[in-house]
């Protein structure tokens, strides 16, 4: 089964109007060697994103870290789906762990945005990932996580990334035969919830992910593709990924 290949920046709380020339720098690598996959998207905080959204690309496209669960009204501070949309922004990203545990977002509430960006026609990167102390129940928090899909979505339209928390910005990662034993249980937990075309759902890795583990975790069967942190806020690192 071919499915598309994702490589994906979260920013993060990171960058500034000045960050610009690295979306350059991204934009001229991917035209200079006319690379057509991986897809590559890039979520930088929310100021920034429809500047980077206007920036005239063939192969790169941006998406939001967040979003809320409403369309508008008395949320001070918040931005929506349809917002987002606005700007040009094609992704979003929910479920980060990050924002699952500073922001206490649970199951009911990732559901919730879920569906409000499908609504909007974004497509949805859906972080799903353990903690170290749920490391032996891995399976059981990831099957819990992702009831947060809704059961009939276009597979187009929803990218999963499994990030384990502990791996999470601290230069560790499991195993290369771990991730691709998790990947491979992750896909068949999507095929039993939401059945038919499940296959075709993108799954990938994100946790430390930099230009020297990328090639091999890349290369797994299992994995379709990255979704990095620290490395991506470095252009020529970021490249290399995608290089990758
Ligand atoms: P690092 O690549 O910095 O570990 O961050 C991963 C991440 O959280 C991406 O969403």
């Amino acid at each position: 089964m071919k499915r598309v290949k994702y490589v994906i920046a979260n920013w993060k709380m990171n960058g500034n109007l000045a960050s610009l020339s690295l979306v350059r720098h991204i934009n001229n690598h991917l035209r200079k060697n006319e690379v057509k996959s991986p897809k590559v998207i890039i979520c930088p905080p929310f100021t920034l994103l429809g500047t980077f959204a206007a920036v005239k690309s063939m192969n790169l496209t941006f998406g939001a870290q967040n979003i809320h669960k409403l369309d508008h009204g008395a949320y001070t501070g918040e931005i929506s789906s349809s917002m987002v949309k606005d700007v040009k922004a094609k992704y979003v990203i929910i479920g980060h762990s990050e924002r699952r545990s500073y922001q206490n977002e649970d199951v009911n509430e990732l559901r919730e945005k879920i569906l409000i960006a499908l609504n909007q026609k974004l497509k949805v990167i859906f972080c799903i990932g353990e903690t170290h102390d749920q490391i032996k129940k891995r399976k059981s928090i990831l099957q819990n996580q992702l009831k947060s899909l809704p059961k009939n979505f276009s597979h187009k339209n929803i990218i999963v990334a499994y990030e384990p928390v502990w791996a999470i910005g601290t230069g560790l990662t499991p195993t290369i035969s771990e991730i691709d034993k998790i990947h491979s249980n992750i896909r068949n937990m999507l095929t039993k919830y939401v059945g038919k075309n499940s296959d075709k759902i993108s799954i990938l890795y994100g946790g430390s992910v930099n230009s020297k583990n990328a090639s091999e975790i890349l290369y797994l069967k299992n994995v379709d593709g990255a979704l990095v942190g620290g490395a991506s806020l470095n252009a020529r690192e970021f490249c290399k990924i995608i290089d990758s």
